[in-house]
């Protein structure tokens, strides 16, 4: 076949020299030296050194072909491999020992000047780079994302289907599910007035395939969530979407740890399962945050006992309004400037704290943002309670509990990352259990479900749905990898009784419980079985196996961070007819 004969550029070593070999790809450099011509050509494996030389039996049409080409011109080579002298081996380069000299070459496209040079690294802007999509992904390092990426979603798959589950394909245009982001509509032309919403995940359809008895089930699933975006976020991401019947917490958790120990080392990551279980609660306290990064300390004090009998204000409301006093204490952190201090303050009020207390620890005195509010006692008082030790720096925040743990939370993050604080190479998998199942929404006054409504409250917990809402627990489970959420999902309601019961504490009226999920409730009347699973995020899980800090580093044709895809230059205006067809009429923008 065609194909098997075609060498990969960049795979071409030592034990090749005297195989002749057909290339075919793209020119990445040309050196013409008169009689010798030296072009580096680059295809999906790599880059290989050809050479042209009339002494060493290229054809002279080619060697006249060789003077024409230019960067990105697309060639095909027929050559055969040499061994390069001592002086010309290139150690920088995979194939550096050996080189193509070539017998002929064709020409099989031609290329304008590509708008920024396709190397490894690259100085043009991000988004220059998003508009030519296709030359990007010429380079490398994103090219080998996307071969990570195609490999890990193999593996995940043999995992899945060794395991018993069917891959199951669910719709794109349907209703809305609440995951907690706004929905993405699509009007209809049909049923004019009237919209579909993409799916934010396939939530519901899952669920109502355990009804139907397919009780393993999973999709590699594209999920569309209209969101602030994020370096983790995307408004269109994927899913590895896992669903079981008579299944529970532990089952699903050790489903996932074995697909993690199989699919990791794929870039080199050892996953020693069964992985540590922490509550949320312990989680909170300790890192301020529900997907805490465990690879450094810095954990948060409790510090309510030191101000107990303090008259500093802000310390004083936090305790009479049943908020918390806690601090962090970073370990030599004396030295920070001021600038620094301030910077740190302005992460704290973006949180929502109201200002950030800063202590020094130095060897004769404490010096602090509150010395003049601090007596005599107290000095030593923070220092054994901080257990601070010479030349360490205290952040402490009064306040409303979320606020401070929040504050804390991000300011723990931001110090360890600014002062290199976190261990390189360590992979600290992690799950977060027993998560309330409700959260107070201050601004709509009334309870949202901390994951989705369809998440089943503990069964010991049960009885206190009414009177205490915000004390259940959930059988929720996340997974997180050094301080990013891979993964969340729960055990579920299978009962159309229980389910309308959750839908009242949201504060959904059985009516409007009916309209928008009559079909599940329904569907839960034909005896559903137990029932659960949990989503994965493909895109930041093969985020963190390239060690890349954006997901737009692995996803091929990604969005900006407000929401374009600059290629194809959408969200795009629709003409007149279109919006006619739709029934749709557009307000003028400032109207
Ligand atoms: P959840 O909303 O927690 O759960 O999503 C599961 C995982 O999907 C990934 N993820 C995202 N990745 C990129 N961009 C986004 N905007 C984005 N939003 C979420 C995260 C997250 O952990 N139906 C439930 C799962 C279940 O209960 O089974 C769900 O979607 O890695």
């Amino acid at each position: 076949m065609e194909r098997d004969q075609r060498s990969g550029a960049g795979t071409l070593e030592r034990k090749d020299v005297g195989r002749e070999v057909k290339l075919e790809g793209w020119v990445q450099k040309r050196r013409d030296f008169g009689e010798l011509i030296f072009v580096d050509l680059r295809d999906r494996t790599g880059i290989a050194q050809v050479v042209f030389d009339r002494e060493r039996g290229v054809d002279a049409a080619s060697m006249s072909r060789a003077k024409e080409l230019r960067s990105e011109f697309v060639l095909r080579v027929t050559g055969v491999v040499h061994e390069r002298s001592a002086e010309t081996r290139n150690v920088r380069m995979a194939t550096g020992d050996v080189e193509v000299v070539a017998q002929n070459v064709e020409i099989l496209n031609r290329s304008d000047t590509p708008p920024f040079q396709i190397e490894d690294q690259v100085t043009a802007n991000e988004d220059l780079r998003l508009k030519h999509r296709y030359l990007d992904l010429r380079r490398a390092p994103l090219a080998r994302n996307l071969v990570l990426r195609s490999d890990v979603s193999f593996k995940v798959r043999d995992y899945l289907h060794r395991n018993g589950f069917l891959e199951i394909e669910t719709p794109i245009l349907t209703r809305s599910t609440p995951e907690g982001a706004r929905d993405f509509l699509v009007p209809s032309r049909v049923s004019k007035g009237e919209f579909y919403a993409l799916p934010q995940s396939p939530q519901l359809f899952k669920q109502i395939l355990m009804v139907s008895g397919l009780d393993r089930y999973y999709q590699i699933a594209r999920c569309f969530r209209d969101e602030d975006l994020r370096a983790d976020r995307q408004p269109e991401f994927t899913q590895i979407d896992i669903e079981a019947s008579f299944t529970d917490e532990l089952s699903v958790q050790s489903l996932i740890e074995g697909m993690f120990a199989e699919v990791f080392p794929v870039a080199g990551i050892e996953v020693p399962a069964p992985f540590p279980r922490m509550t949320w609660q312990e989680a909170m306290d300790r890192f301020g945050i529900d997907r805490p990064d465990t690879r450094f300390g810095m954990e948060l004090i409790d510090l309510e006992d030191a101000v107990a009998s303090s008259q500093f204000a802000p310390f004083r409301s936090a305790l009479a309004e049943n908020g918390l006093v806690r601090g962090i204490v970073v370990p030599g952190g004396a030295k920070l400037s001021r600038k620094r201090l301030d910077d740190l303050t302005a992460v704290a009020k973006q949180f929502g704290a109201t200002g950030l207390i800063w202590m020094k620890f130095e060897a004769a005195e404490v010096t602090s943002s509150i010395r003049k509010f601090m007596t005599p006692g107290d000095d030593e008082t923070f220092r054994s309670a901080l257990r601070a030790g010479e030349g360490d720096l205290a952040l402490i925040i009064a306040g409303d509990r979320t606020v401070v743990w929040d504050a804390l939370g991000q300011l723990r993050l931001r110090v360890a990352r600014d002062e290199g604080m976190i261990p390189e190479n360590r992979w600290n998998f992690l799950w977060v259990v027993d998560f309330p199942l409700l959260e107070w929404d201050a601004e709509g006054k009334r309870w949202a479900a901390r994951h989705h409504p369809f998440t089943s409250p503990r069964l010991d917990h049960l009885d206190r749905l009414e009177s205490d809402p915000g004390g259940v627990l959930a059988r929720a489970y996340d997974v997180v990898l050094n301080g990013l959420e891979l993964g969340g999902g729960s055990i579920r309601i299978n009962t159309p009784e229980l389910q309308s019961r959750m839908f009242r504490a949201l504060g959904i009226s059985d009516e409007e419980a009916r309209e928008r999920f009559g079909f599940l409730l329904e569907a839960f009347r034909y005896g559903a079985p137990p029932h659960g699973g949990i989503a994965l995020g493909l895109d930041r899980m093969v985020m963190v196996m390239a060690r890349a800090s954006s997901l737009r580093d692995v996803i091929a044709f990604p969005k900006t961070a407000s929401g374009q895809d600059l290629m194809t230059d959408a969200p795009a205006a629709v003409d007149q007819a279109q919006l006619q067809d739709l029934g749709l009429e557009l307000r003028r923008r400032d109207a």
